[in-house]
This record gives C-alpha cells, sequence and structure tokens, in this order.
C-alpha cells in the first residue's frame, strides 16, 4: 500500500514504536473499545516532499490558537478508532496531520483521511505547551489504566501528593522511574479545553497527571518512555492494591529511604 511512511525509516521507527505501545495498552486491559489516544509530534521527520503534500481534508479548526505549534506534524490516533487495531495497521486507523500557518486549524495530510482523537484539544495544548518551554518531549500518551483509575475514586488520594508518595513508597523503581510523581486533574468533561488547561497547568510540575474518574496523561521524549511511566506508576498501585486484598494496609518504603533514592539516583524532587 502507498504510504508516507515508504522510504521514510526515522518516520516508521516512530509510527511503529506508536504501534508497539497501542498493542502493550490492549494487552494490559488499559483500552476499552476505543479508550485512550496518542500523539506524536513528528515535524523533526518531516521532509519537503511531505511539506508538499495536497490535504486530504479541510482545514479544521483547532479551537483555539497554539502558537508554538505553526506549520508543525503530528501523528493522532483517530477518533473512535482501537488501540488493538492501532497496532495492527497504523496509518489506517491514524493519520498525520499539518498546523496551519496561523496556528488554528489542522488539515489531514496522510495517508488516510482518519479525524484525530476528540482529546486533541488536550494533546496539541500539551505539545504547544512542551515546545514552549524548549522540552525535546514528542509524545503525549492518554490512557485507561484500572488500577489507578479506581484509586482516583477515594477523594483522600485526590489531594496533592498523596497518590505520588503513596506509589514511589511501593517499590524503588517508581520513586525512580516516575521522579515527578503524579498531577492530580479534577474530573472534567472529556475533550474540553477545561481538561486541556487543568492538565497544562499540573504540567508544570508532573509528567504523569491522573484525570479523575477517567484516565491518565502522560508525556515524554518518546511513546515508550511515556507508556513507561504509566507502567510503573500501574505497578505500585496493583501491590497497593494486593497487600489490602491480602488483608493489611502496606508498610511503605519510609521518607528516609526514598530520600536515599532521590540521592543515589540524583532525581530532581
Ligand atoms: P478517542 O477515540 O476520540 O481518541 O477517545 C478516547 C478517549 O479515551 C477519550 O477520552
Ligand atoms: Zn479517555
Amino acid at each position: 500500500m502507498k504510504s508516507v511512511l515508504n522510504n521514510r525509516p526515522l518516520l516508521a521507527k516512530q509510527i511503529s514504536e506508536v504501534a508497539e505501545v497501542a498493542g502493550y495498552l490492549w494487552q494490559k486491559g488499559w483500552a476499552e473499545r476505543n479508550g485512550g489516544n496518542i500523539t506524536i509530534n513528528i515535524t523533526t521527520s518531516i521532509d519537503d516532499e511531505i511539506r508538499s503534500l495536497k490535504p486530504i481534508s479541510d482545514s479544521i479548526p483547532i479551537g483555539r490558537m497554539l502558537p508554538h505549534l505553526k506549520s508543525g506534524y503530528f501523528f493522532c490516533k483517530g477518533t473512535n478508532k482501537r488501540m488493538r487495531d492501532l497496532a495492527r495497521r497504523p496509518m489506517e486507523n491514524g493519520a498525520i496531520i499539518r498546523i496551519s500557518d496561523d496556528c488554528a486549524h489542522y488539515e489531514i495530510v496522510a495517508d488516510c483521511p482518519v479525524k484525530p482523537t476528540s482529546e486533541l484539544a488536550s494533546h496539541l495544548s500539551m505539545h504547544n505547551y512542551l515546545i514552549g518551554k524548549g522540552s525535546g518531549y514528542k509524545a503525549v500518551l492518554h490512557t485507561h489504566p484500572i488500577d489507578l483509575i479506581a484509586m482516583s475514586h477515594n477523594p483522600a488520594f485526590l489531594k496533592k501528593d498523596v497518590l505520588t508518595h503513596l506509589l514511589w513508597s511501593m517499590i524503588p523503581e517508581t520513586r525512580a522511574f516516575c521522579p515527578r510523581g503524579l498531577g492530580i486533574v479534577p474530573y472534567q468533561l472529556p475533550g474540553s479545553f477545561a481538561l486541556a488547561d487543568t492538565t497544562l497547568k499540573e504540567l508544570e510540575e508532573y509528567d504523569v497527571v491522573m484525570w479523575e474518574k477517567h484516565g491518565v496523561c502522560a508525556v515524554g521524549e518518546n511513546i515508550m518512555e511515556a507508556f513507561d511511566m504509566v507502567d510503573t506508576l500501574s505497578k505500585s498501585a496493583q501491590i497497593y492494591l494486593t497487600a489490602k486484598s491480602m488483608g493489611f494496609e502496606p508498610e511503605g518504603m519510609t521518607m528516609e529511604q526514598m530520600n536515599e533514592l532521590k540521592n543515589a539516583f540524583g532525581l530532581p524532587k
């Protein structure tokens, strides 16, 4: 099949990583139906030939101006598309979009006219924020991990950094590999700019945020890194829930033990 991925190994590798992670999300049970979405900033992998491609959709308003996205390119999971299908056929269940010069519209350029995810407002706002602060992060992942979402139904866990410290204390890996912790975004309508804006605020401090009673959102240099952080947090949540189901409150590592890790690994927080 004719695809912009042909003879573009760099772009093909980025998209195959998206497909690999989409498969993990399905295997984990985090991706019921069309649950979750992925976008990747692929602007640096785009060549003149792709830049000159005719759009295969209308020019669609984003709903706000995102100045740092000017003429940028993103691969986006399609709305209503399933992760398990994205895993097998990424270019039929997602699309490459180009942001217009006015920074307020996008058009689909390849391979198929697949409408981007309904969470595009949040995803593009996050990419805009990341570029604006000079971050090299290129991936945004939103997914529905059962254990973490279950924890967000307890108001006590939604107070600032309660879950961060609890999940950090379950296993050293979480302290080391999710060093900025877990931000909390109170429930907002999926797909809304209100959700996008509260998420942006939390990104100032965290790389992974909980969308209360909905899912988590993670940003990273690439999609594998974003996935690994959510996976590590979910592992901690499972250790906590397993201990609780055995009838006891897990002791957790002490503050001293966690600070020792912070110093040993040179962690940012
Ligand atoms: P989309 O299918 O539009 O990506 O939506 C899935 C989702 O998880 C919404 O929050
Ligand atoms: Zn969702």
